[in-house]
């Protein structure tokens, strides 16, 4: 079968390799073989090509964290059946072949394309997870940095169906109309507008109660200073992998608040009942088309190199999506 993989960690254009013939390990219990039809690509994935990721590669390594399929080969005691259209999670989504536990699966109704249901797993339950530990109500603040990810679109669609205002950040205008249509309360350009005055002004002194930061650096010690008394800063991405400054005093004085949030780690601990709800919430929202996701380009897998670069470029209007 076909398959990506690479040697070494490095930049995933020059990393990357697609091997024709490559095997596919015997399936052991509870493992099931996904025949791939579509894969997504997100920064993690890009981050574990390059060795930055928590989940550090075996070399050489499958790539791909997410994908859609349908299952082709189930071991003993599985019980999901073959011929079914799941999303699945497992390293080395972009294959013809994938092969993954049946407790990563998520069945997928004939109405959710397969552009959108490739991306199931990683931001859709990572957005309902998040919101949950926020633990927000009506007319809450919440301030989102890089807004304009498809995890902050998610978060944007689901606050505003619960009346929590979301405040986002940008680096480009051209991103403002789309998040506001989804339901952004507020769209602030940080390459024009001062963060902190912004989020000041508009939740009139008060500060955001929560937020969720997938930069780093100065945003997100900037982003701290618009915190109301006793927020909470939710860490859940690097994209600028750049340290953040954190300033004593208005962490003491203001009775701050960071916390770090992998999804890997939170479905591990979180009681299977909770993931259920989650993955049933996600497919019916999805299902109702309730949310939107949205596609950039798609790649078809030897396409991989120019799909990765794509994704890992600036300004995109959506995912890049790789077509098996
Ligand atoms: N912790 C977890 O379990 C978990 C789970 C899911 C996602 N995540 C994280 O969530 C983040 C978003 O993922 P995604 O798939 O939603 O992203 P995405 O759809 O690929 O979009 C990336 C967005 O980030 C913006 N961006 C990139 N680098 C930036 C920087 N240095 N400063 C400001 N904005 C920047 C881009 O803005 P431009 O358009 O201006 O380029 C783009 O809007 C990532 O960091 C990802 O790792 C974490």
């Amino acid at each position: 079968m076909k398959t990506v993989i690479f040697k070494k960690p490095g930049i995933p254009k020059e990393a990357l390799e697609i091997i024709e013939n490559a095997k596919l390990p015997t399936l052991k219990e509870g493992q099931v073989k996904v025949k791939v039809i579509a894969a997504n690509i997100n920064p993690s994935d890009i981050m574990f090509i390059q060795g930055l990721y928590g989940l550090r590669p075996q070399l050489p390594s499958p790539a791909g964290f997410e994908g859609v399929g349908i299952v082709e080969e189930v071991s003993e005691g599985v019980q999901i059946k073959k011929g079914t259209k799941v999303s699945f999670a497992s390293i080395g989504a972009w294959a013809e072949y994938a092969i993954t536990e049946e407790a990563s699966l998520i069945p997928i109704p004939p109405n959710i394309p397969d552009e959108v249901a490739a991306q199931l797993f990683v931001n859709p339950f990572t957005a309902f997870a998040l919101l949950h530990e926020a633990n927000l109500g009506e007319d809450d603040f919440l301030l989102l940095t890089a807004g304009g990810s498809t995890f902050s679109q998610l978060v944007i669609q689901l606050a505003a169906k619960q009346g929590i205002k979301t405040i986002c950040t940008v680096r480009r205008d051209t991103q403002i109309a789309q998040l506001k249509e989804l339901g952004a309360h507020a769209v602030i350009n940080t390459e024009k507008d001062d963060l902190i005055k912004s989020v000041m002004a508009l939740t009139e002194k008060k500060g955001a109660k929560v937020c969720m930061d997938a930069v780093g650096g100065k945003l997100a010690g900037e982003a701290l200073h618009c915190l109301a008394k006793g927020g909470k800063m939710l860490v859940y991405g690097m994209l600028s992998l750049q340290e953040s400054t954190l300033h004593n005093g208005i962490m003491i004085f203001k009775n701050l608040k960071v916390e770090g949030f992998w999804l890997t780690t939170w479905l591990k601990y979180t009681d299977s009942n909770v993931v259920k709800k989650v993955a049933q919430d996600v497919i019916t929202a999805f299902s109702k088309k309730e949310l939107k996701v949205f596609i950039e380009k798609e790649y078809s897998l030897d396409e991989i190199k120019q799909a990765v670069q794509h994704a890992d470029s600036e300004g995109r209007k959506g995912k890049i999506i790789v077509k098996v």
